[in-house]
């Protein structure tokens, strides 16, 4: 018999919220952009309900491509980091990849792929327009493309990406666009700017590709709300493993860090750090039982967390607890361990099974 701590996955809200934000932009094409086992939903499976919905998909790295290859996924694959070496680049045309090229040494490489193979199209250049993690210097953009006129030709595609388009000012967003914007609008490159929060609120930032990751796995980007509704696509939930009563004064958990300030019932739930859930979550961090919200008592251990479910009737071994999804938004629990919902779903640890399912099937 199984422990019963689940991932469930809702692919029907996968696909509703991918098409929300693609119908933004009726123009762009579509990059679905599924790295780190896509946010932790699982990349097989997410990748096989969008295929029919996106013009490609987009991991960080070379081995993630190869794991959708093996899969059987044949859409084109973005590779968002580029070739750590030359020798990734052989790989370009038998598993069909673009890679984005963000450094001098890697446009070498391309050009020098390019004079012994007959692909076309299969690279993105990425111009670094603020964000000053990844690109190649604006600056310095007219001087590459003298250069390296065969990866630089209007086969490929300009990128850039956006630093803070999550933030209610977009005073900062603004002006890496229009930089960007002045710099390559007037070359006959195809563009892609937006994230999933340039391509809901930021219409300038919607070119010929947008690049979709958080919001189809139906976590806002934004602090505040907009006019974009999302379902939840991961709902985690763990079984009560034990019920017991504690008088007042009682503590519970390693390191006594919560006493009771009366009589407590207490539930012990099977999920803890080994799983994923954040060991720093604090006394209060909410969970949802029958319903009703419940608050975490003591710390988190490697497999269990504690309760006070005293506000709770009838509770019995075996019930479960939605640690969140949809019945209390991932970026709730992001907002009271500090994070945000991109790390707590790519964090849930592989030893917690994925269930997939559609809407009308009940979680
Ligand atoms: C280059 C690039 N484009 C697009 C995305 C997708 O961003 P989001 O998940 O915010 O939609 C990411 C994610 O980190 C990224 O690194």
């Amino acid at each position: 018999m199984a422990r019963g701590t689940y991932a469930t996955i809702n692919l029907d809200a996968l696909v509703y919220n991918f098409l929300q934000v693609k119908h933004l932009s009726p123009r762009s094409k579509h990059v679905a952009v599924i790295k780190a086992d896509a946010y932790g939903n699982g990349a097989i499976p997410v990748a096989k309900a969008l295929t029919p919905y996106t013009n490609m998909f987009a991991v960080a790295f070379l081995e993630e491509a190869i794991a959708l290859r093996e899969a059987g996924i044949t859409l084109p694959i973005l590779v968002l980091q580029g070739p750590y070496a030359y020798q990734e680049l052989e790989n370009t045309k038998t598993l069909n990849l673009h890679w984005v090229l963000h450094t001098e040494t890697q446009l070498a490489w391309f050009s020098e792929y390019l004079s012994h193979s007959d692909i076309q199209g299969h690279q993105w250049v990425k111009v670094d327009s603020g964000m000053h993690r990844l690109g190649l210097p604006m600056n310095e953009f007219d001087d590459l493309m003298r250069r390296y006129p065969t990866v630089m030709s209007n086969k490929c595609v300009i990128m850039t990406h956006l630093a803070a388009a999550d933030e209610d000012d977009q005073t900062q967003t603004n002006i890496q666009i229009n930089s960007f914007l002045s710099k390559v609008s007037a070359s006959d490159f195809a563009l892609s700017i937006a994230n999933s929060a340039g391509a809901i609120a930021l219409p300038k930032a919607r070119q010929n590709f947008n690049r979709i990751g958080i919001s189809t796995y139906g976590s806002t980007p934004f602090c505040s709300d907009r006019q974009i509704t999302l379902r939840p696509v991961m709902t985690l939930s763990a079984p009560i493993i034990a019920v017991r009563e504690i008088p007042k004064g009682d503590t519970v958990g390693y390191g006594m860090t919560w006493q009771a300030t009366k009589p407590t019932t207490i539930a012990t739930v099977a999920i803890g750090y080994a799983d994923g859930y954040p060991r720093h979550a604090q006394n209060g961090t909410p969970a949802v039982l029958h319903n009703r919200r419940i608050s975490l008592v003591g710390r988190v251990s490697m497999d269990m967390i504690t309760y006070d479910i005293s506000n709770v009737e009838n509770v019995k071994i075996g019930d479960m607890v939605e640690l969140w999804g949809n019945q209390l938004p991932i970026n709730e629990i992001a907002s009271y361990v500090g994070t945000i919902g991109y790390e707590l779903m790519t964090r849930v640890s592989k030893r917690v099974p994925r269930k997939y399912i559609h809407a009308k099937e009940k979680t």
